[in-house]
């Protein structure tokens, strides 16, 4: 059996950010999120893994590499343009051959891993198995009908009036049946070609396609609150420790860790947060559910709930929480006179500013 993740597509929910970078890279707990995925993956046992990369592809390969730090064989699969996630199935059509295979969307965040439904598909071999959840709108998402049974009757993706609460989580199991319906496939309204229709094909042409509705977190980080919501829970299972160097004058409260090469100088951090490699955090107050990546800047300033890309720096800055911060952004004071916000921001970012 092998994987395929889609790591391509264009993130527009989370610009500017993805602007320059992918958004699979953005970090939870200052760890790609698209790294979890691939930890998931190597967990199931299987070695063979395709990554469907789009113009963000220097940077995936870059942060991935051969995959070999995760147990992977990793092949780049090259999309020109984010023409759907079955799309992403037809140019991946010769790498994964005959085989079997879990499609994963780099952007989904999952507790508990894929350990179970992998083996329990491997077992059985319905033409495909995909997992659902129960979520709020339902609308955001492809939304699965079941009949009475627990069989899947009918997909519809990001429908108006959906049928059901239960969303289709970015987990995806197939046979090469799925490739007789890809091929069959025509964009949708929105102009890609929709997994949900191949599956829907599947049902239609008396395939079996089964479910698992799972209950655990699971998360599409696909928007800034969600993305900020995803660290805090990851945060709050972290292992504390202090790696870095933290003055006598600051003060750690609850799970707090501090990568090598952090300093930490008359501040307080009250976790769980986190502390990159070679940070500093000076004369400030870090509250929880704080990711501060590697090479950050914190001095005299207030953020909680928030996450900084590497080499943000904060500086002088009364309170800034529920933020996502671009990397080498820099947030400072403006001068006394005039009282005005100075703004340089790029295209697509959001600001809130307190009056
Ligand atoms: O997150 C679950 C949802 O994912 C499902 O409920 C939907 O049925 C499914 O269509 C998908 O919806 P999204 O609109 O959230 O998909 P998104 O465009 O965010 O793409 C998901 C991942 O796949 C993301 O990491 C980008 C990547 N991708 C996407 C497209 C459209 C590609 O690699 N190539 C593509 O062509």
């Amino acid at each position: 059996m092998k994987a395929l993740v889609l790591a391509g597509g264009a993130g527009t929910r989370l610009r500017p950010i993805t602007h320059t970078s992918a958004k699979q890279l953005v970090p939870v707990a200052n760890k790609p999120v698209l790294f979890y995925g691939l930890e998931a993956i190597a967990a199931t046992g299987i070695t063979e893994l395709g990554i469907v990369v789009g113009d963000t592809h220097a940077e995936i390969e870059a942060a991935v590499g051969d995959g070999s730090a995760f147990g992977l064989q990793v092949t780049y699969l090259r999309q020109d343009r984010p023409l759907g996630l079955a799309h992403a199935v037809l140019i991946a059509r010769d790498y994964l051959g005959d085989d079997d295979f879990v499609m994963y969307l780099g952007d989904n965040f999952i507790v508990g891993g894929i350990e179970d439904v992998v083996a329990g598909f491997a077992r059985e071999r319905p033409a495909a198995r995909i997992m659902l959840t129960e979520v709020g709108d339902p609308r955001q998402f492809g939304v699965a009908e079941l009949d009475p049974d627990g069989r899947v009757i009918g997909l519809e993706e990001k429908p108006r009036e959906p049928k059901s609460d239960l969303a289709l989580v970015g987990v995806y199991l197939f046979t090469p049946a799925v490739h007789d319906a890809v091929a069959e496939l025509k964009p949708s309204w929105r102009g890609e070609l929709e997994i949900t229709d191949a599956i829907q094909w599947l049902i239609d042409k008396g395939y079996q396609v089964e479910s698992t509705v799972i209950t655990g977190y699971w998360k599409d980080t696909g928007n800034v609150a969600d993305m900020l919501e995803v660290n805090r829970l990851v945060l709050e299972s972290l292992e504390p420790g202090v790696h870095g160097r933290v003055d006598a004058a600051s003060e750690l409260i609850g799970r707090v860790v501090v990568e090598p090469g952090a300093v930490v100088e008359r501040s307080r951090i009250i976790g769980p947060a986190i502390v990159g490699p070679g940070a500093r955090v000076t004369d400030a107050y870090i509250g929880p559910f704080t990711s501060i990546a590697a090479g950050c800047v914190v001095e005299r300033s207030e953020i909680e709930y928030s996450i900084l890309l590497p080499r943000a720096s904060i500086e002088g800055v009364r309170r800034i929480e529920a933020s996502l911060i671009g990397h080498d952004v820099e947030v400072t004071p403006a001068p006394d006179t005039p009282r005005a916000h100075r703004l340089i921001l790029g295209d697509h970012s959001k600001v809130q500013i307190s009056p």
